[in-house]
């Protein structure tokens, strides 16, 4: 068959090839439409699921509305979205793990907390493609986002709350909204990955302070000693407690990770708006670097100096 957009001597020699089997006819539209045709794909889709179907892909790509006239507002939605979707899988991992590690299945929590580092890594490298926006560019956009922000990013929150830092003052943002409002408070009254972690440590016999596993889960974790000498315990012989060290590792590859990501956010920030005050009300720059210095896993950064 003849390939429209092109004249029939280009399509006679591709197809030629094509049938051939031969390399080096990659780009020729006549070529790849044999072999689509050769290959007996499915292509009528009249009766059943699709791809964008089974997606729903409708729903997700008519949900990017840009409210300024701005060609680069397409870029902030996209980003936004598909960070919220990551953050979905996130969540969704997340909840699984603390699930197989209050149950003792340490073996299936690991393989889940290895997937959301790899998310967490996959979100840092996002950045790079929001940095192509200058100040300008964000500029010309920021009259229409109102006081919306990142900051009252739900997901992130709950996040943010299953990692330990917990914060009442976050939760204001969703009151307006029961619905969101009921699933960050869950992930706020629940113990955290990081309690739920020491808690199986005392069921391995590992001495863990009493006051670490039964608290007011709402009050964000403070560091003790006793949980120092307890993680000491098990990484001064990783053999003997194989999988609680194997635990404190990927908790120290999430954090790391989670570190990385607010970085780069930070540093973002800073180079798209400077010093100026985030549409969410906060200092801008001044917040992001606070949130720097929050330590999520205080133990299993502290024992290294000692090791
Ligand atoms: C040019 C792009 C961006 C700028 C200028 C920006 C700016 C800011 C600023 C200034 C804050 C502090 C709160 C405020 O006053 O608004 C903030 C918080 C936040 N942003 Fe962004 N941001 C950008 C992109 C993103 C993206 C792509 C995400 C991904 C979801 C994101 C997620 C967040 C989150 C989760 C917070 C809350 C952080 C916390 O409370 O620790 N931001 N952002």
């Amino acid at each position: 068959m003849s390939c429209p957009y092109q004249p029939e001597g280009a399509n006679a020699i591709s197809t030629a090839s094509a049938t051939a089997g031969t390399a080096g006819t990659a780009g020729t539209a006549g070529s790849t439409e044999q072999i689509v045709r050769q290959e007996g794909a499915q292509l009528d889709f009249s009766k059943d699921m699709s791809y964008g179907d089974y997606l729903h892909l409708d729903q997700v790509l008519s949900a990017q509305h840009p409210l300024s006239p701005e060609h680069n507002e397409m870029l902030f939605i996209v980003q936004h979205q598909t960070s919220e979707l990551w953050m979905k899988l996130m969540l969704h991992e997340m909840q699984a793990a603390v699930e197989k590690l209050a149950a003792d299945q340490l073996p299936e929590s690991f393989k889940m907390l290895a997937r959301v580092s790899r998310i967490m890594e996959q979100l840092v490298h996002a950045w790079d493609v929001l940095a192509t926006m200058t100040p300008p560019e964000y500029s010309a956009i920021r009259p229409y986002l109102s006081n919306s922000s990142g900051f009252q990013s739900a997901q992130y929150r709950r996040i943010e709350f299953m990692l330990g830092n917990k914060n009442a003052a976050m939760l204001k943002p969703h009151a307006h909204r029961p619905d969101l409002l009921a699933e960050v408070q869950a992930a706020w009254r629940a113990p955290s990955l990081y309690d739920e972690t020491l808690r199986l440590m005392a069921r391995r016999g590992i001495r863990v302070p009493a006051e670490s596993l039964e608290r007011d889960w709402t009050q964000p974790y403070q560091a003790h000693e006793g949980v120092k000498a307890a993680w000491l315990e098990v990484y001064r012989q990783p053999q003997a407690h194989w999988d609680l060290y194997q635990m404190g590792e990927e908790l120290v590859d999430l954090e790391d990770a989670f570190r990385l990501w607010r970085f780069r956010h930070v540093t973002t920030v800073e180079r798209v708006i400077g010093f100026k005050r985030g549409t969410g009300g906060t200092s801008g720059v001044g917040y992001l670097r606070k949130m720097l210095d929050v330590v999520l896993f205080p133990e299993l950064w502290a024992l290294r100096t000692e090791l």
